[in-house]
């Protein structure tokens, strides 16, 4: 079954990396949707990443600043807007920060998008009819995977075995998604992504890091052994693969998105520094990630079957629009560096 078209989506989390980019895509690519984006604008919610958005598409974007963990603001946009579709970025999204401070994790991606599954079900009075509700999670679900054996990928039957806070808390939100498909029949949809890079990612994150400092001549940190192996996806690939599940997917259904791309972050590094015409000499190998996981990599083989949807990218051009990106958009790196992108 197709859906289409939708009306209205809400989006949560758009002012961030990945949802700032899916709102661009929609909006370029679905003439008549309206979009209202629900951010409460965290650290990582700059609204830098959307400034023309409104100006660009008159009367489609609406802007809410909002916690997804609040019922009665939720509430209050669902009773005035009545979406067709609800698709949930807001997260906490660093895995780093999850080790340091586990509980905000907790709240925003378990609490939070229990707050949004039920606040859905009850607003659209469980008439569900072409109603669909897309949880976006990560390949971090499934664990790791042994480095010796490359051909066994992550597929969606693979157990679920988060090591992190933050992917035990995206594991959690996936479960209590599919509890509202078996307890209500509630449409929801879930994808698993592997890595994405691109523009307008927090520079916390590996590549848009690497790349800030190398422009800076700073140490490049790679933890451990830099053996780690991930599965990046250009960003763009990952938002046409969003767009397809909800058109398309089945709902109560996973799909796994993956860009076939598995690299270890210390070819990425350096792949960054001769780009950027910058010595090897800037690697500093410092302590490894707690629980670091060694190795992620999708099988897709699901959604191109049964969705016709594959990566359009490849990594080696990707790549290096991505490094260009952050030296010609340097004000927007410095102005998340000294905190002046939140006031
Ligand atoms: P991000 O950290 O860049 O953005 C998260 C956004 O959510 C921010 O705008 C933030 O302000 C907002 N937010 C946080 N808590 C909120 C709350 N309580 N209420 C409302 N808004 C809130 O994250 P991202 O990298 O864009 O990831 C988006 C989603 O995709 C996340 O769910 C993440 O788990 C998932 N994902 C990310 C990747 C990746 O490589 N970045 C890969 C697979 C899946
Ligand atoms: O796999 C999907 C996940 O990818 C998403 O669910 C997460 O939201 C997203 O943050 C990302 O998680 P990772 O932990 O894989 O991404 P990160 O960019 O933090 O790290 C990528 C790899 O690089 C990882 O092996 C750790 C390593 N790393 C990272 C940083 C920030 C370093 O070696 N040095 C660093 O400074």
């Amino acid at each position: 079954m197709i859906v289409n078209p939708f009306n209205i989506i809400l989006i949560t989390g758009g002012l961030g990396f990945i949802g700032s980019n899916f709102i661009r895509y929609i909006l370029s690519t679905e003439k008549g949707v309206k979009i209202i984006n629900l951010d409460s604008m965290t650290y990582a919610g700059n609204p830098k990443n959307l400034a023309e958005i409104e100006h660009e598409y008159p009367g489609r974007y609406t802007f809410i600043k909002g916690d997804i963990c609040d019922q009665k603001s939720v509430e209050k946009i669902f009773q005035e807007n009545v979406p067709d579709a609800v698709i949930n970025f807001a997260a906490e999204s660093h895995v780093d920060r999850s080790i340091e401070d586990p509980n905000v994790f907790i709240k925003t991606n378990v609490l939070g998008t229990a707050t949004l599954l039920n606040t859905a079900r009850k607003c659209w009075k469980d008439f569900f009819n072409n109603k669909r509700f897309l949880q976006v999670s990560t390949d971090e679900v499934y664990g790791t995977l042994p480095e010796d054996k490359p051909e066994i990928k992550f597929t969606e039957t693979t157990p679920l075995n988060p090591h992190s806070p933050y992917s035990a808390s995206k594991t959690s939100a996936d479960l209590i998604a599919k509890s509202f498909f078996d307890t209500f029949g509630f449409p929801v949809l879930i994808t698993r992504c592997s890595n994405n890079y691109g523009p307008y990612q927090f520079p916390e994150k590996l590549i848009p890091l690497m790349i800030s400092k190398a422009m800076n001549n700073e140490k490049l940190p790679v933890y451990g052994d830099g053996l780690n192996v991930r599965d990046w996806l250009y960003v763009e690939d990952h938002c046409s693969a969003i767009l397809t599940v909800l058109k398309k997917g089945k709902t109560g259904e996973v799909y796994n998105i993956g860009g076939n791309c598995e690299i270890q972050n210390i070819e990425i590094v350096k792949m960054i520094l001769d780009s950027l015409n910058k010595p090897h000499s800037l690697i500093n190998y410092v302590q490894d990630r707690l629980g670091h996981d060694r190795r992620y990599a999708i099988d897709a083989t699901k959604i191109k079957n049964e969705l016709g949807w594959e990566p359009a990218y490849c990594f080696g051009e990707k790549i290096k629009d991505t490094i260009q990106w952050y030296v010609e958009n340097q004000n927007w790196v410095s102005s998340i560096i000294d905190g002046s992108y939140q006031k």
